[in-house]
């Protein structure tokens, strides 16, 4: 169905966030969309664990004081010949790219936080059964980002950074919207 503008498809179709009741319509349950079920399946082909060091080992040392986890080409400041001159000349290049990485990973962590609040948040507004057991399958692979990020920051610094002003009001925007379409955007 079209109005001229958007394309609309039933298994979009949306509830306010504390309409539980319309959940409960009889009809709704034998008008389950089959739109997502290979995507969902599919989870259990590429499952992994990020608990289990067979897909990552986060007790593999690594000296943060003297190994860069990038190397000085992915690091866009040291492409400035004062910035990469400095710090090699003061011997702070290495805390320097490795320190950005923090902030970087800090930022996907809580983007990752981000993702697992918002595919439970749509759990809540998407009426189609396909569609919210869609949204539930991808709750819990965010659930697994969350855990590594998590994970791989502590492993290698500790503790994480704060999310920046932007992304954080961003994250709150559509975590919080009722409105399906800014939260699949969002996505
Ligand atoms: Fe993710």
């Amino acid at each position: 169905m079209a109005d001229g503008n958007i394309t609309k498809d039933v298994m979009y179709d949306a509830v306010a966030p504390d309409d539980f009741e319309s959940m409960l319509e009889l009809d709704r349950y034998n008008a389950r969309s089959t739109a997502f079920d290979k995507i969902i399946s599919a989870t259990h082909d590429h499952f992994w664990d990020p608990l289990d060091p067979k897909y990552i080992d986060f007790s593999e040392p690594w000296d943060m004081e003297t190994q860069a986890l990038l190397p000085d080409d992915q690091v866009m400041a040291l492409g400035v010949p004062y910035v990469l001159d400095h710090l090699e000349k003061t011997g702070q290049k290495v805390k320097f790219i490795n320190e950005m990485v923090l902030w970087n990973f800090s930022s996907i962590l809580h983007g990752e936080q981000g993702a697992l609040n918002l595919s439970a948040s749509l759990c809540h507004v998407l009426k189609d059964q396909g569609a919210q057991e869609y949204a539930a399958n991808q709750t819990r692979e965010e659930a697994r980002h969350v855990t590594a990020f998590a994970k791989y920051v502590k492993a290698r610094w500790g503790r994480p950074r704060p999310c920046g002003a932007t992304l954080q009001q961003l994250l709150v925007d559509i975590i919080g919207a009722p409105e399906v379409y800014k939260k699949i955007i969002g996505m």
